[in-house]
């Protein structure tokens, strides 16, 4: 297959074009996050059929009323990372096994980053909770699923990261670690599953204003963040055939609408 075949489900090109995420099943964990939001409403303009995963239920649901009214169809799987195991992960890829026969796209957008702290005065529950969240349960939530991903004929892992350049820098503690970490497991992971349908890659998005951004930056002096949904048609490409191309990188792009 190559980066300009149709996406399943579609007859031809042009409809692949409008509808690059046609019959597939993508499961978007931090769904009602700042990035996670407007990935899904694209997600959704793009054909997907959604799971949206996140810890707060009413915050979902008015992420699934907006992919409703935009004429998408999702379900919710209300779940906090912080406390599920592989068991809870086992369960949720079952019920989507049976609910959808398979699972065709995994975003990675949930994310815990409580604060620039020196790691010397890092509360130590907080460090915990930042690599389990950022890392172990990026990776736990991930296995859970690729049984059914490796089912596809052609599926995409997908995890946003930040840009260690900055994160691994002083006072970003946990949440800087577990991108260090990130980086490891998209090239080990991608490695792995070389001659499998399930492809791995990352988005490295740009700034953008979010709660998480506003955890370390004061938003008067932060001209560059932008809106995240600004990100979100570069999360669409990844999940879809055409994201083949990126198959194994760390993409950067710019945002979408700057003209570069
Ligand atoms: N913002 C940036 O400038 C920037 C730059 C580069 C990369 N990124 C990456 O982009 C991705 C999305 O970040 P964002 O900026 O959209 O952040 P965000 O708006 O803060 O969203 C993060 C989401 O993760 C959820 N979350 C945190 N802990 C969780 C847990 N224990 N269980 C389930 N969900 C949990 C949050 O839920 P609550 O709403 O309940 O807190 C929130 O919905 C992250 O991977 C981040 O590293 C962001």
């Amino acid at each position: 297959m190559s980066a300009t075949d149709a996406a399943p489900g579609a007859a031809d090109p042009n409809q692949a074009e409008a509808a690059p995420l046609a019959g597939r099943v993508v499961l978007v964990a931090g769904a009602h996050g700042g990035l996670g939001r407007e990935a899904s409403l694209a997600c959704a303009a793009a054909g997907a059929k959604l799971v949206l995963l996140g810890r707060k239920v009413p915050r979902l649901k008015r992420v699934d009323e907006a992919v409703a009214r935009a004429g998408g169809d999702a379900v919710l799987y209300p779940l906090d990372l912080e406390g599920a195991g592989p068991d809870d992960y086992a369960e949720m890829a079952a019920r989507i096994g049976d609910a959808f026969g398979g699972l065709d796209g995994l975003l990675h957008c949930a994310a815990d980053m409580p604060g620039l702290t020196p790691l010397e005065h890092t509360d130590p529950a907080a460090f915990a909770r930042a690599i389990h969240v950022n890392l172990t349960a990026r990776w736990w939530l991930t296995q859970a699923c690729l049984p059914l991903m490796r089912k596809a004929e052609d599926a995409a892992v997908v995890f946003t990261v930040d840009d260690p350049a900055r994160t691994s820098g002083a006072y970003w503690g946990g949440y800087g670690i577990a991108q260090a970490g990130q980086e490891a497991m998209v090239s080990m992971l991608h490695a792995e599953l070389a001659g499998t349908p399930v492809r791995v890659s990352a988005l490295r998005p740009g700034p953008m204003r979010t709660r998480l951004r506003a955890s370390a930056y004061v938003e008067r002096n932060d001209p560059h963040a932008v809106d995240p949904a600004r990100y979100a048609r570069a999360c669409v490409h990844l999940l879809s055939r055409a994201g083949v191309a990126r198959r194994g990188q760390i993409w950067a792009p710019p945002p979408a609408g700057s003209g570069t």
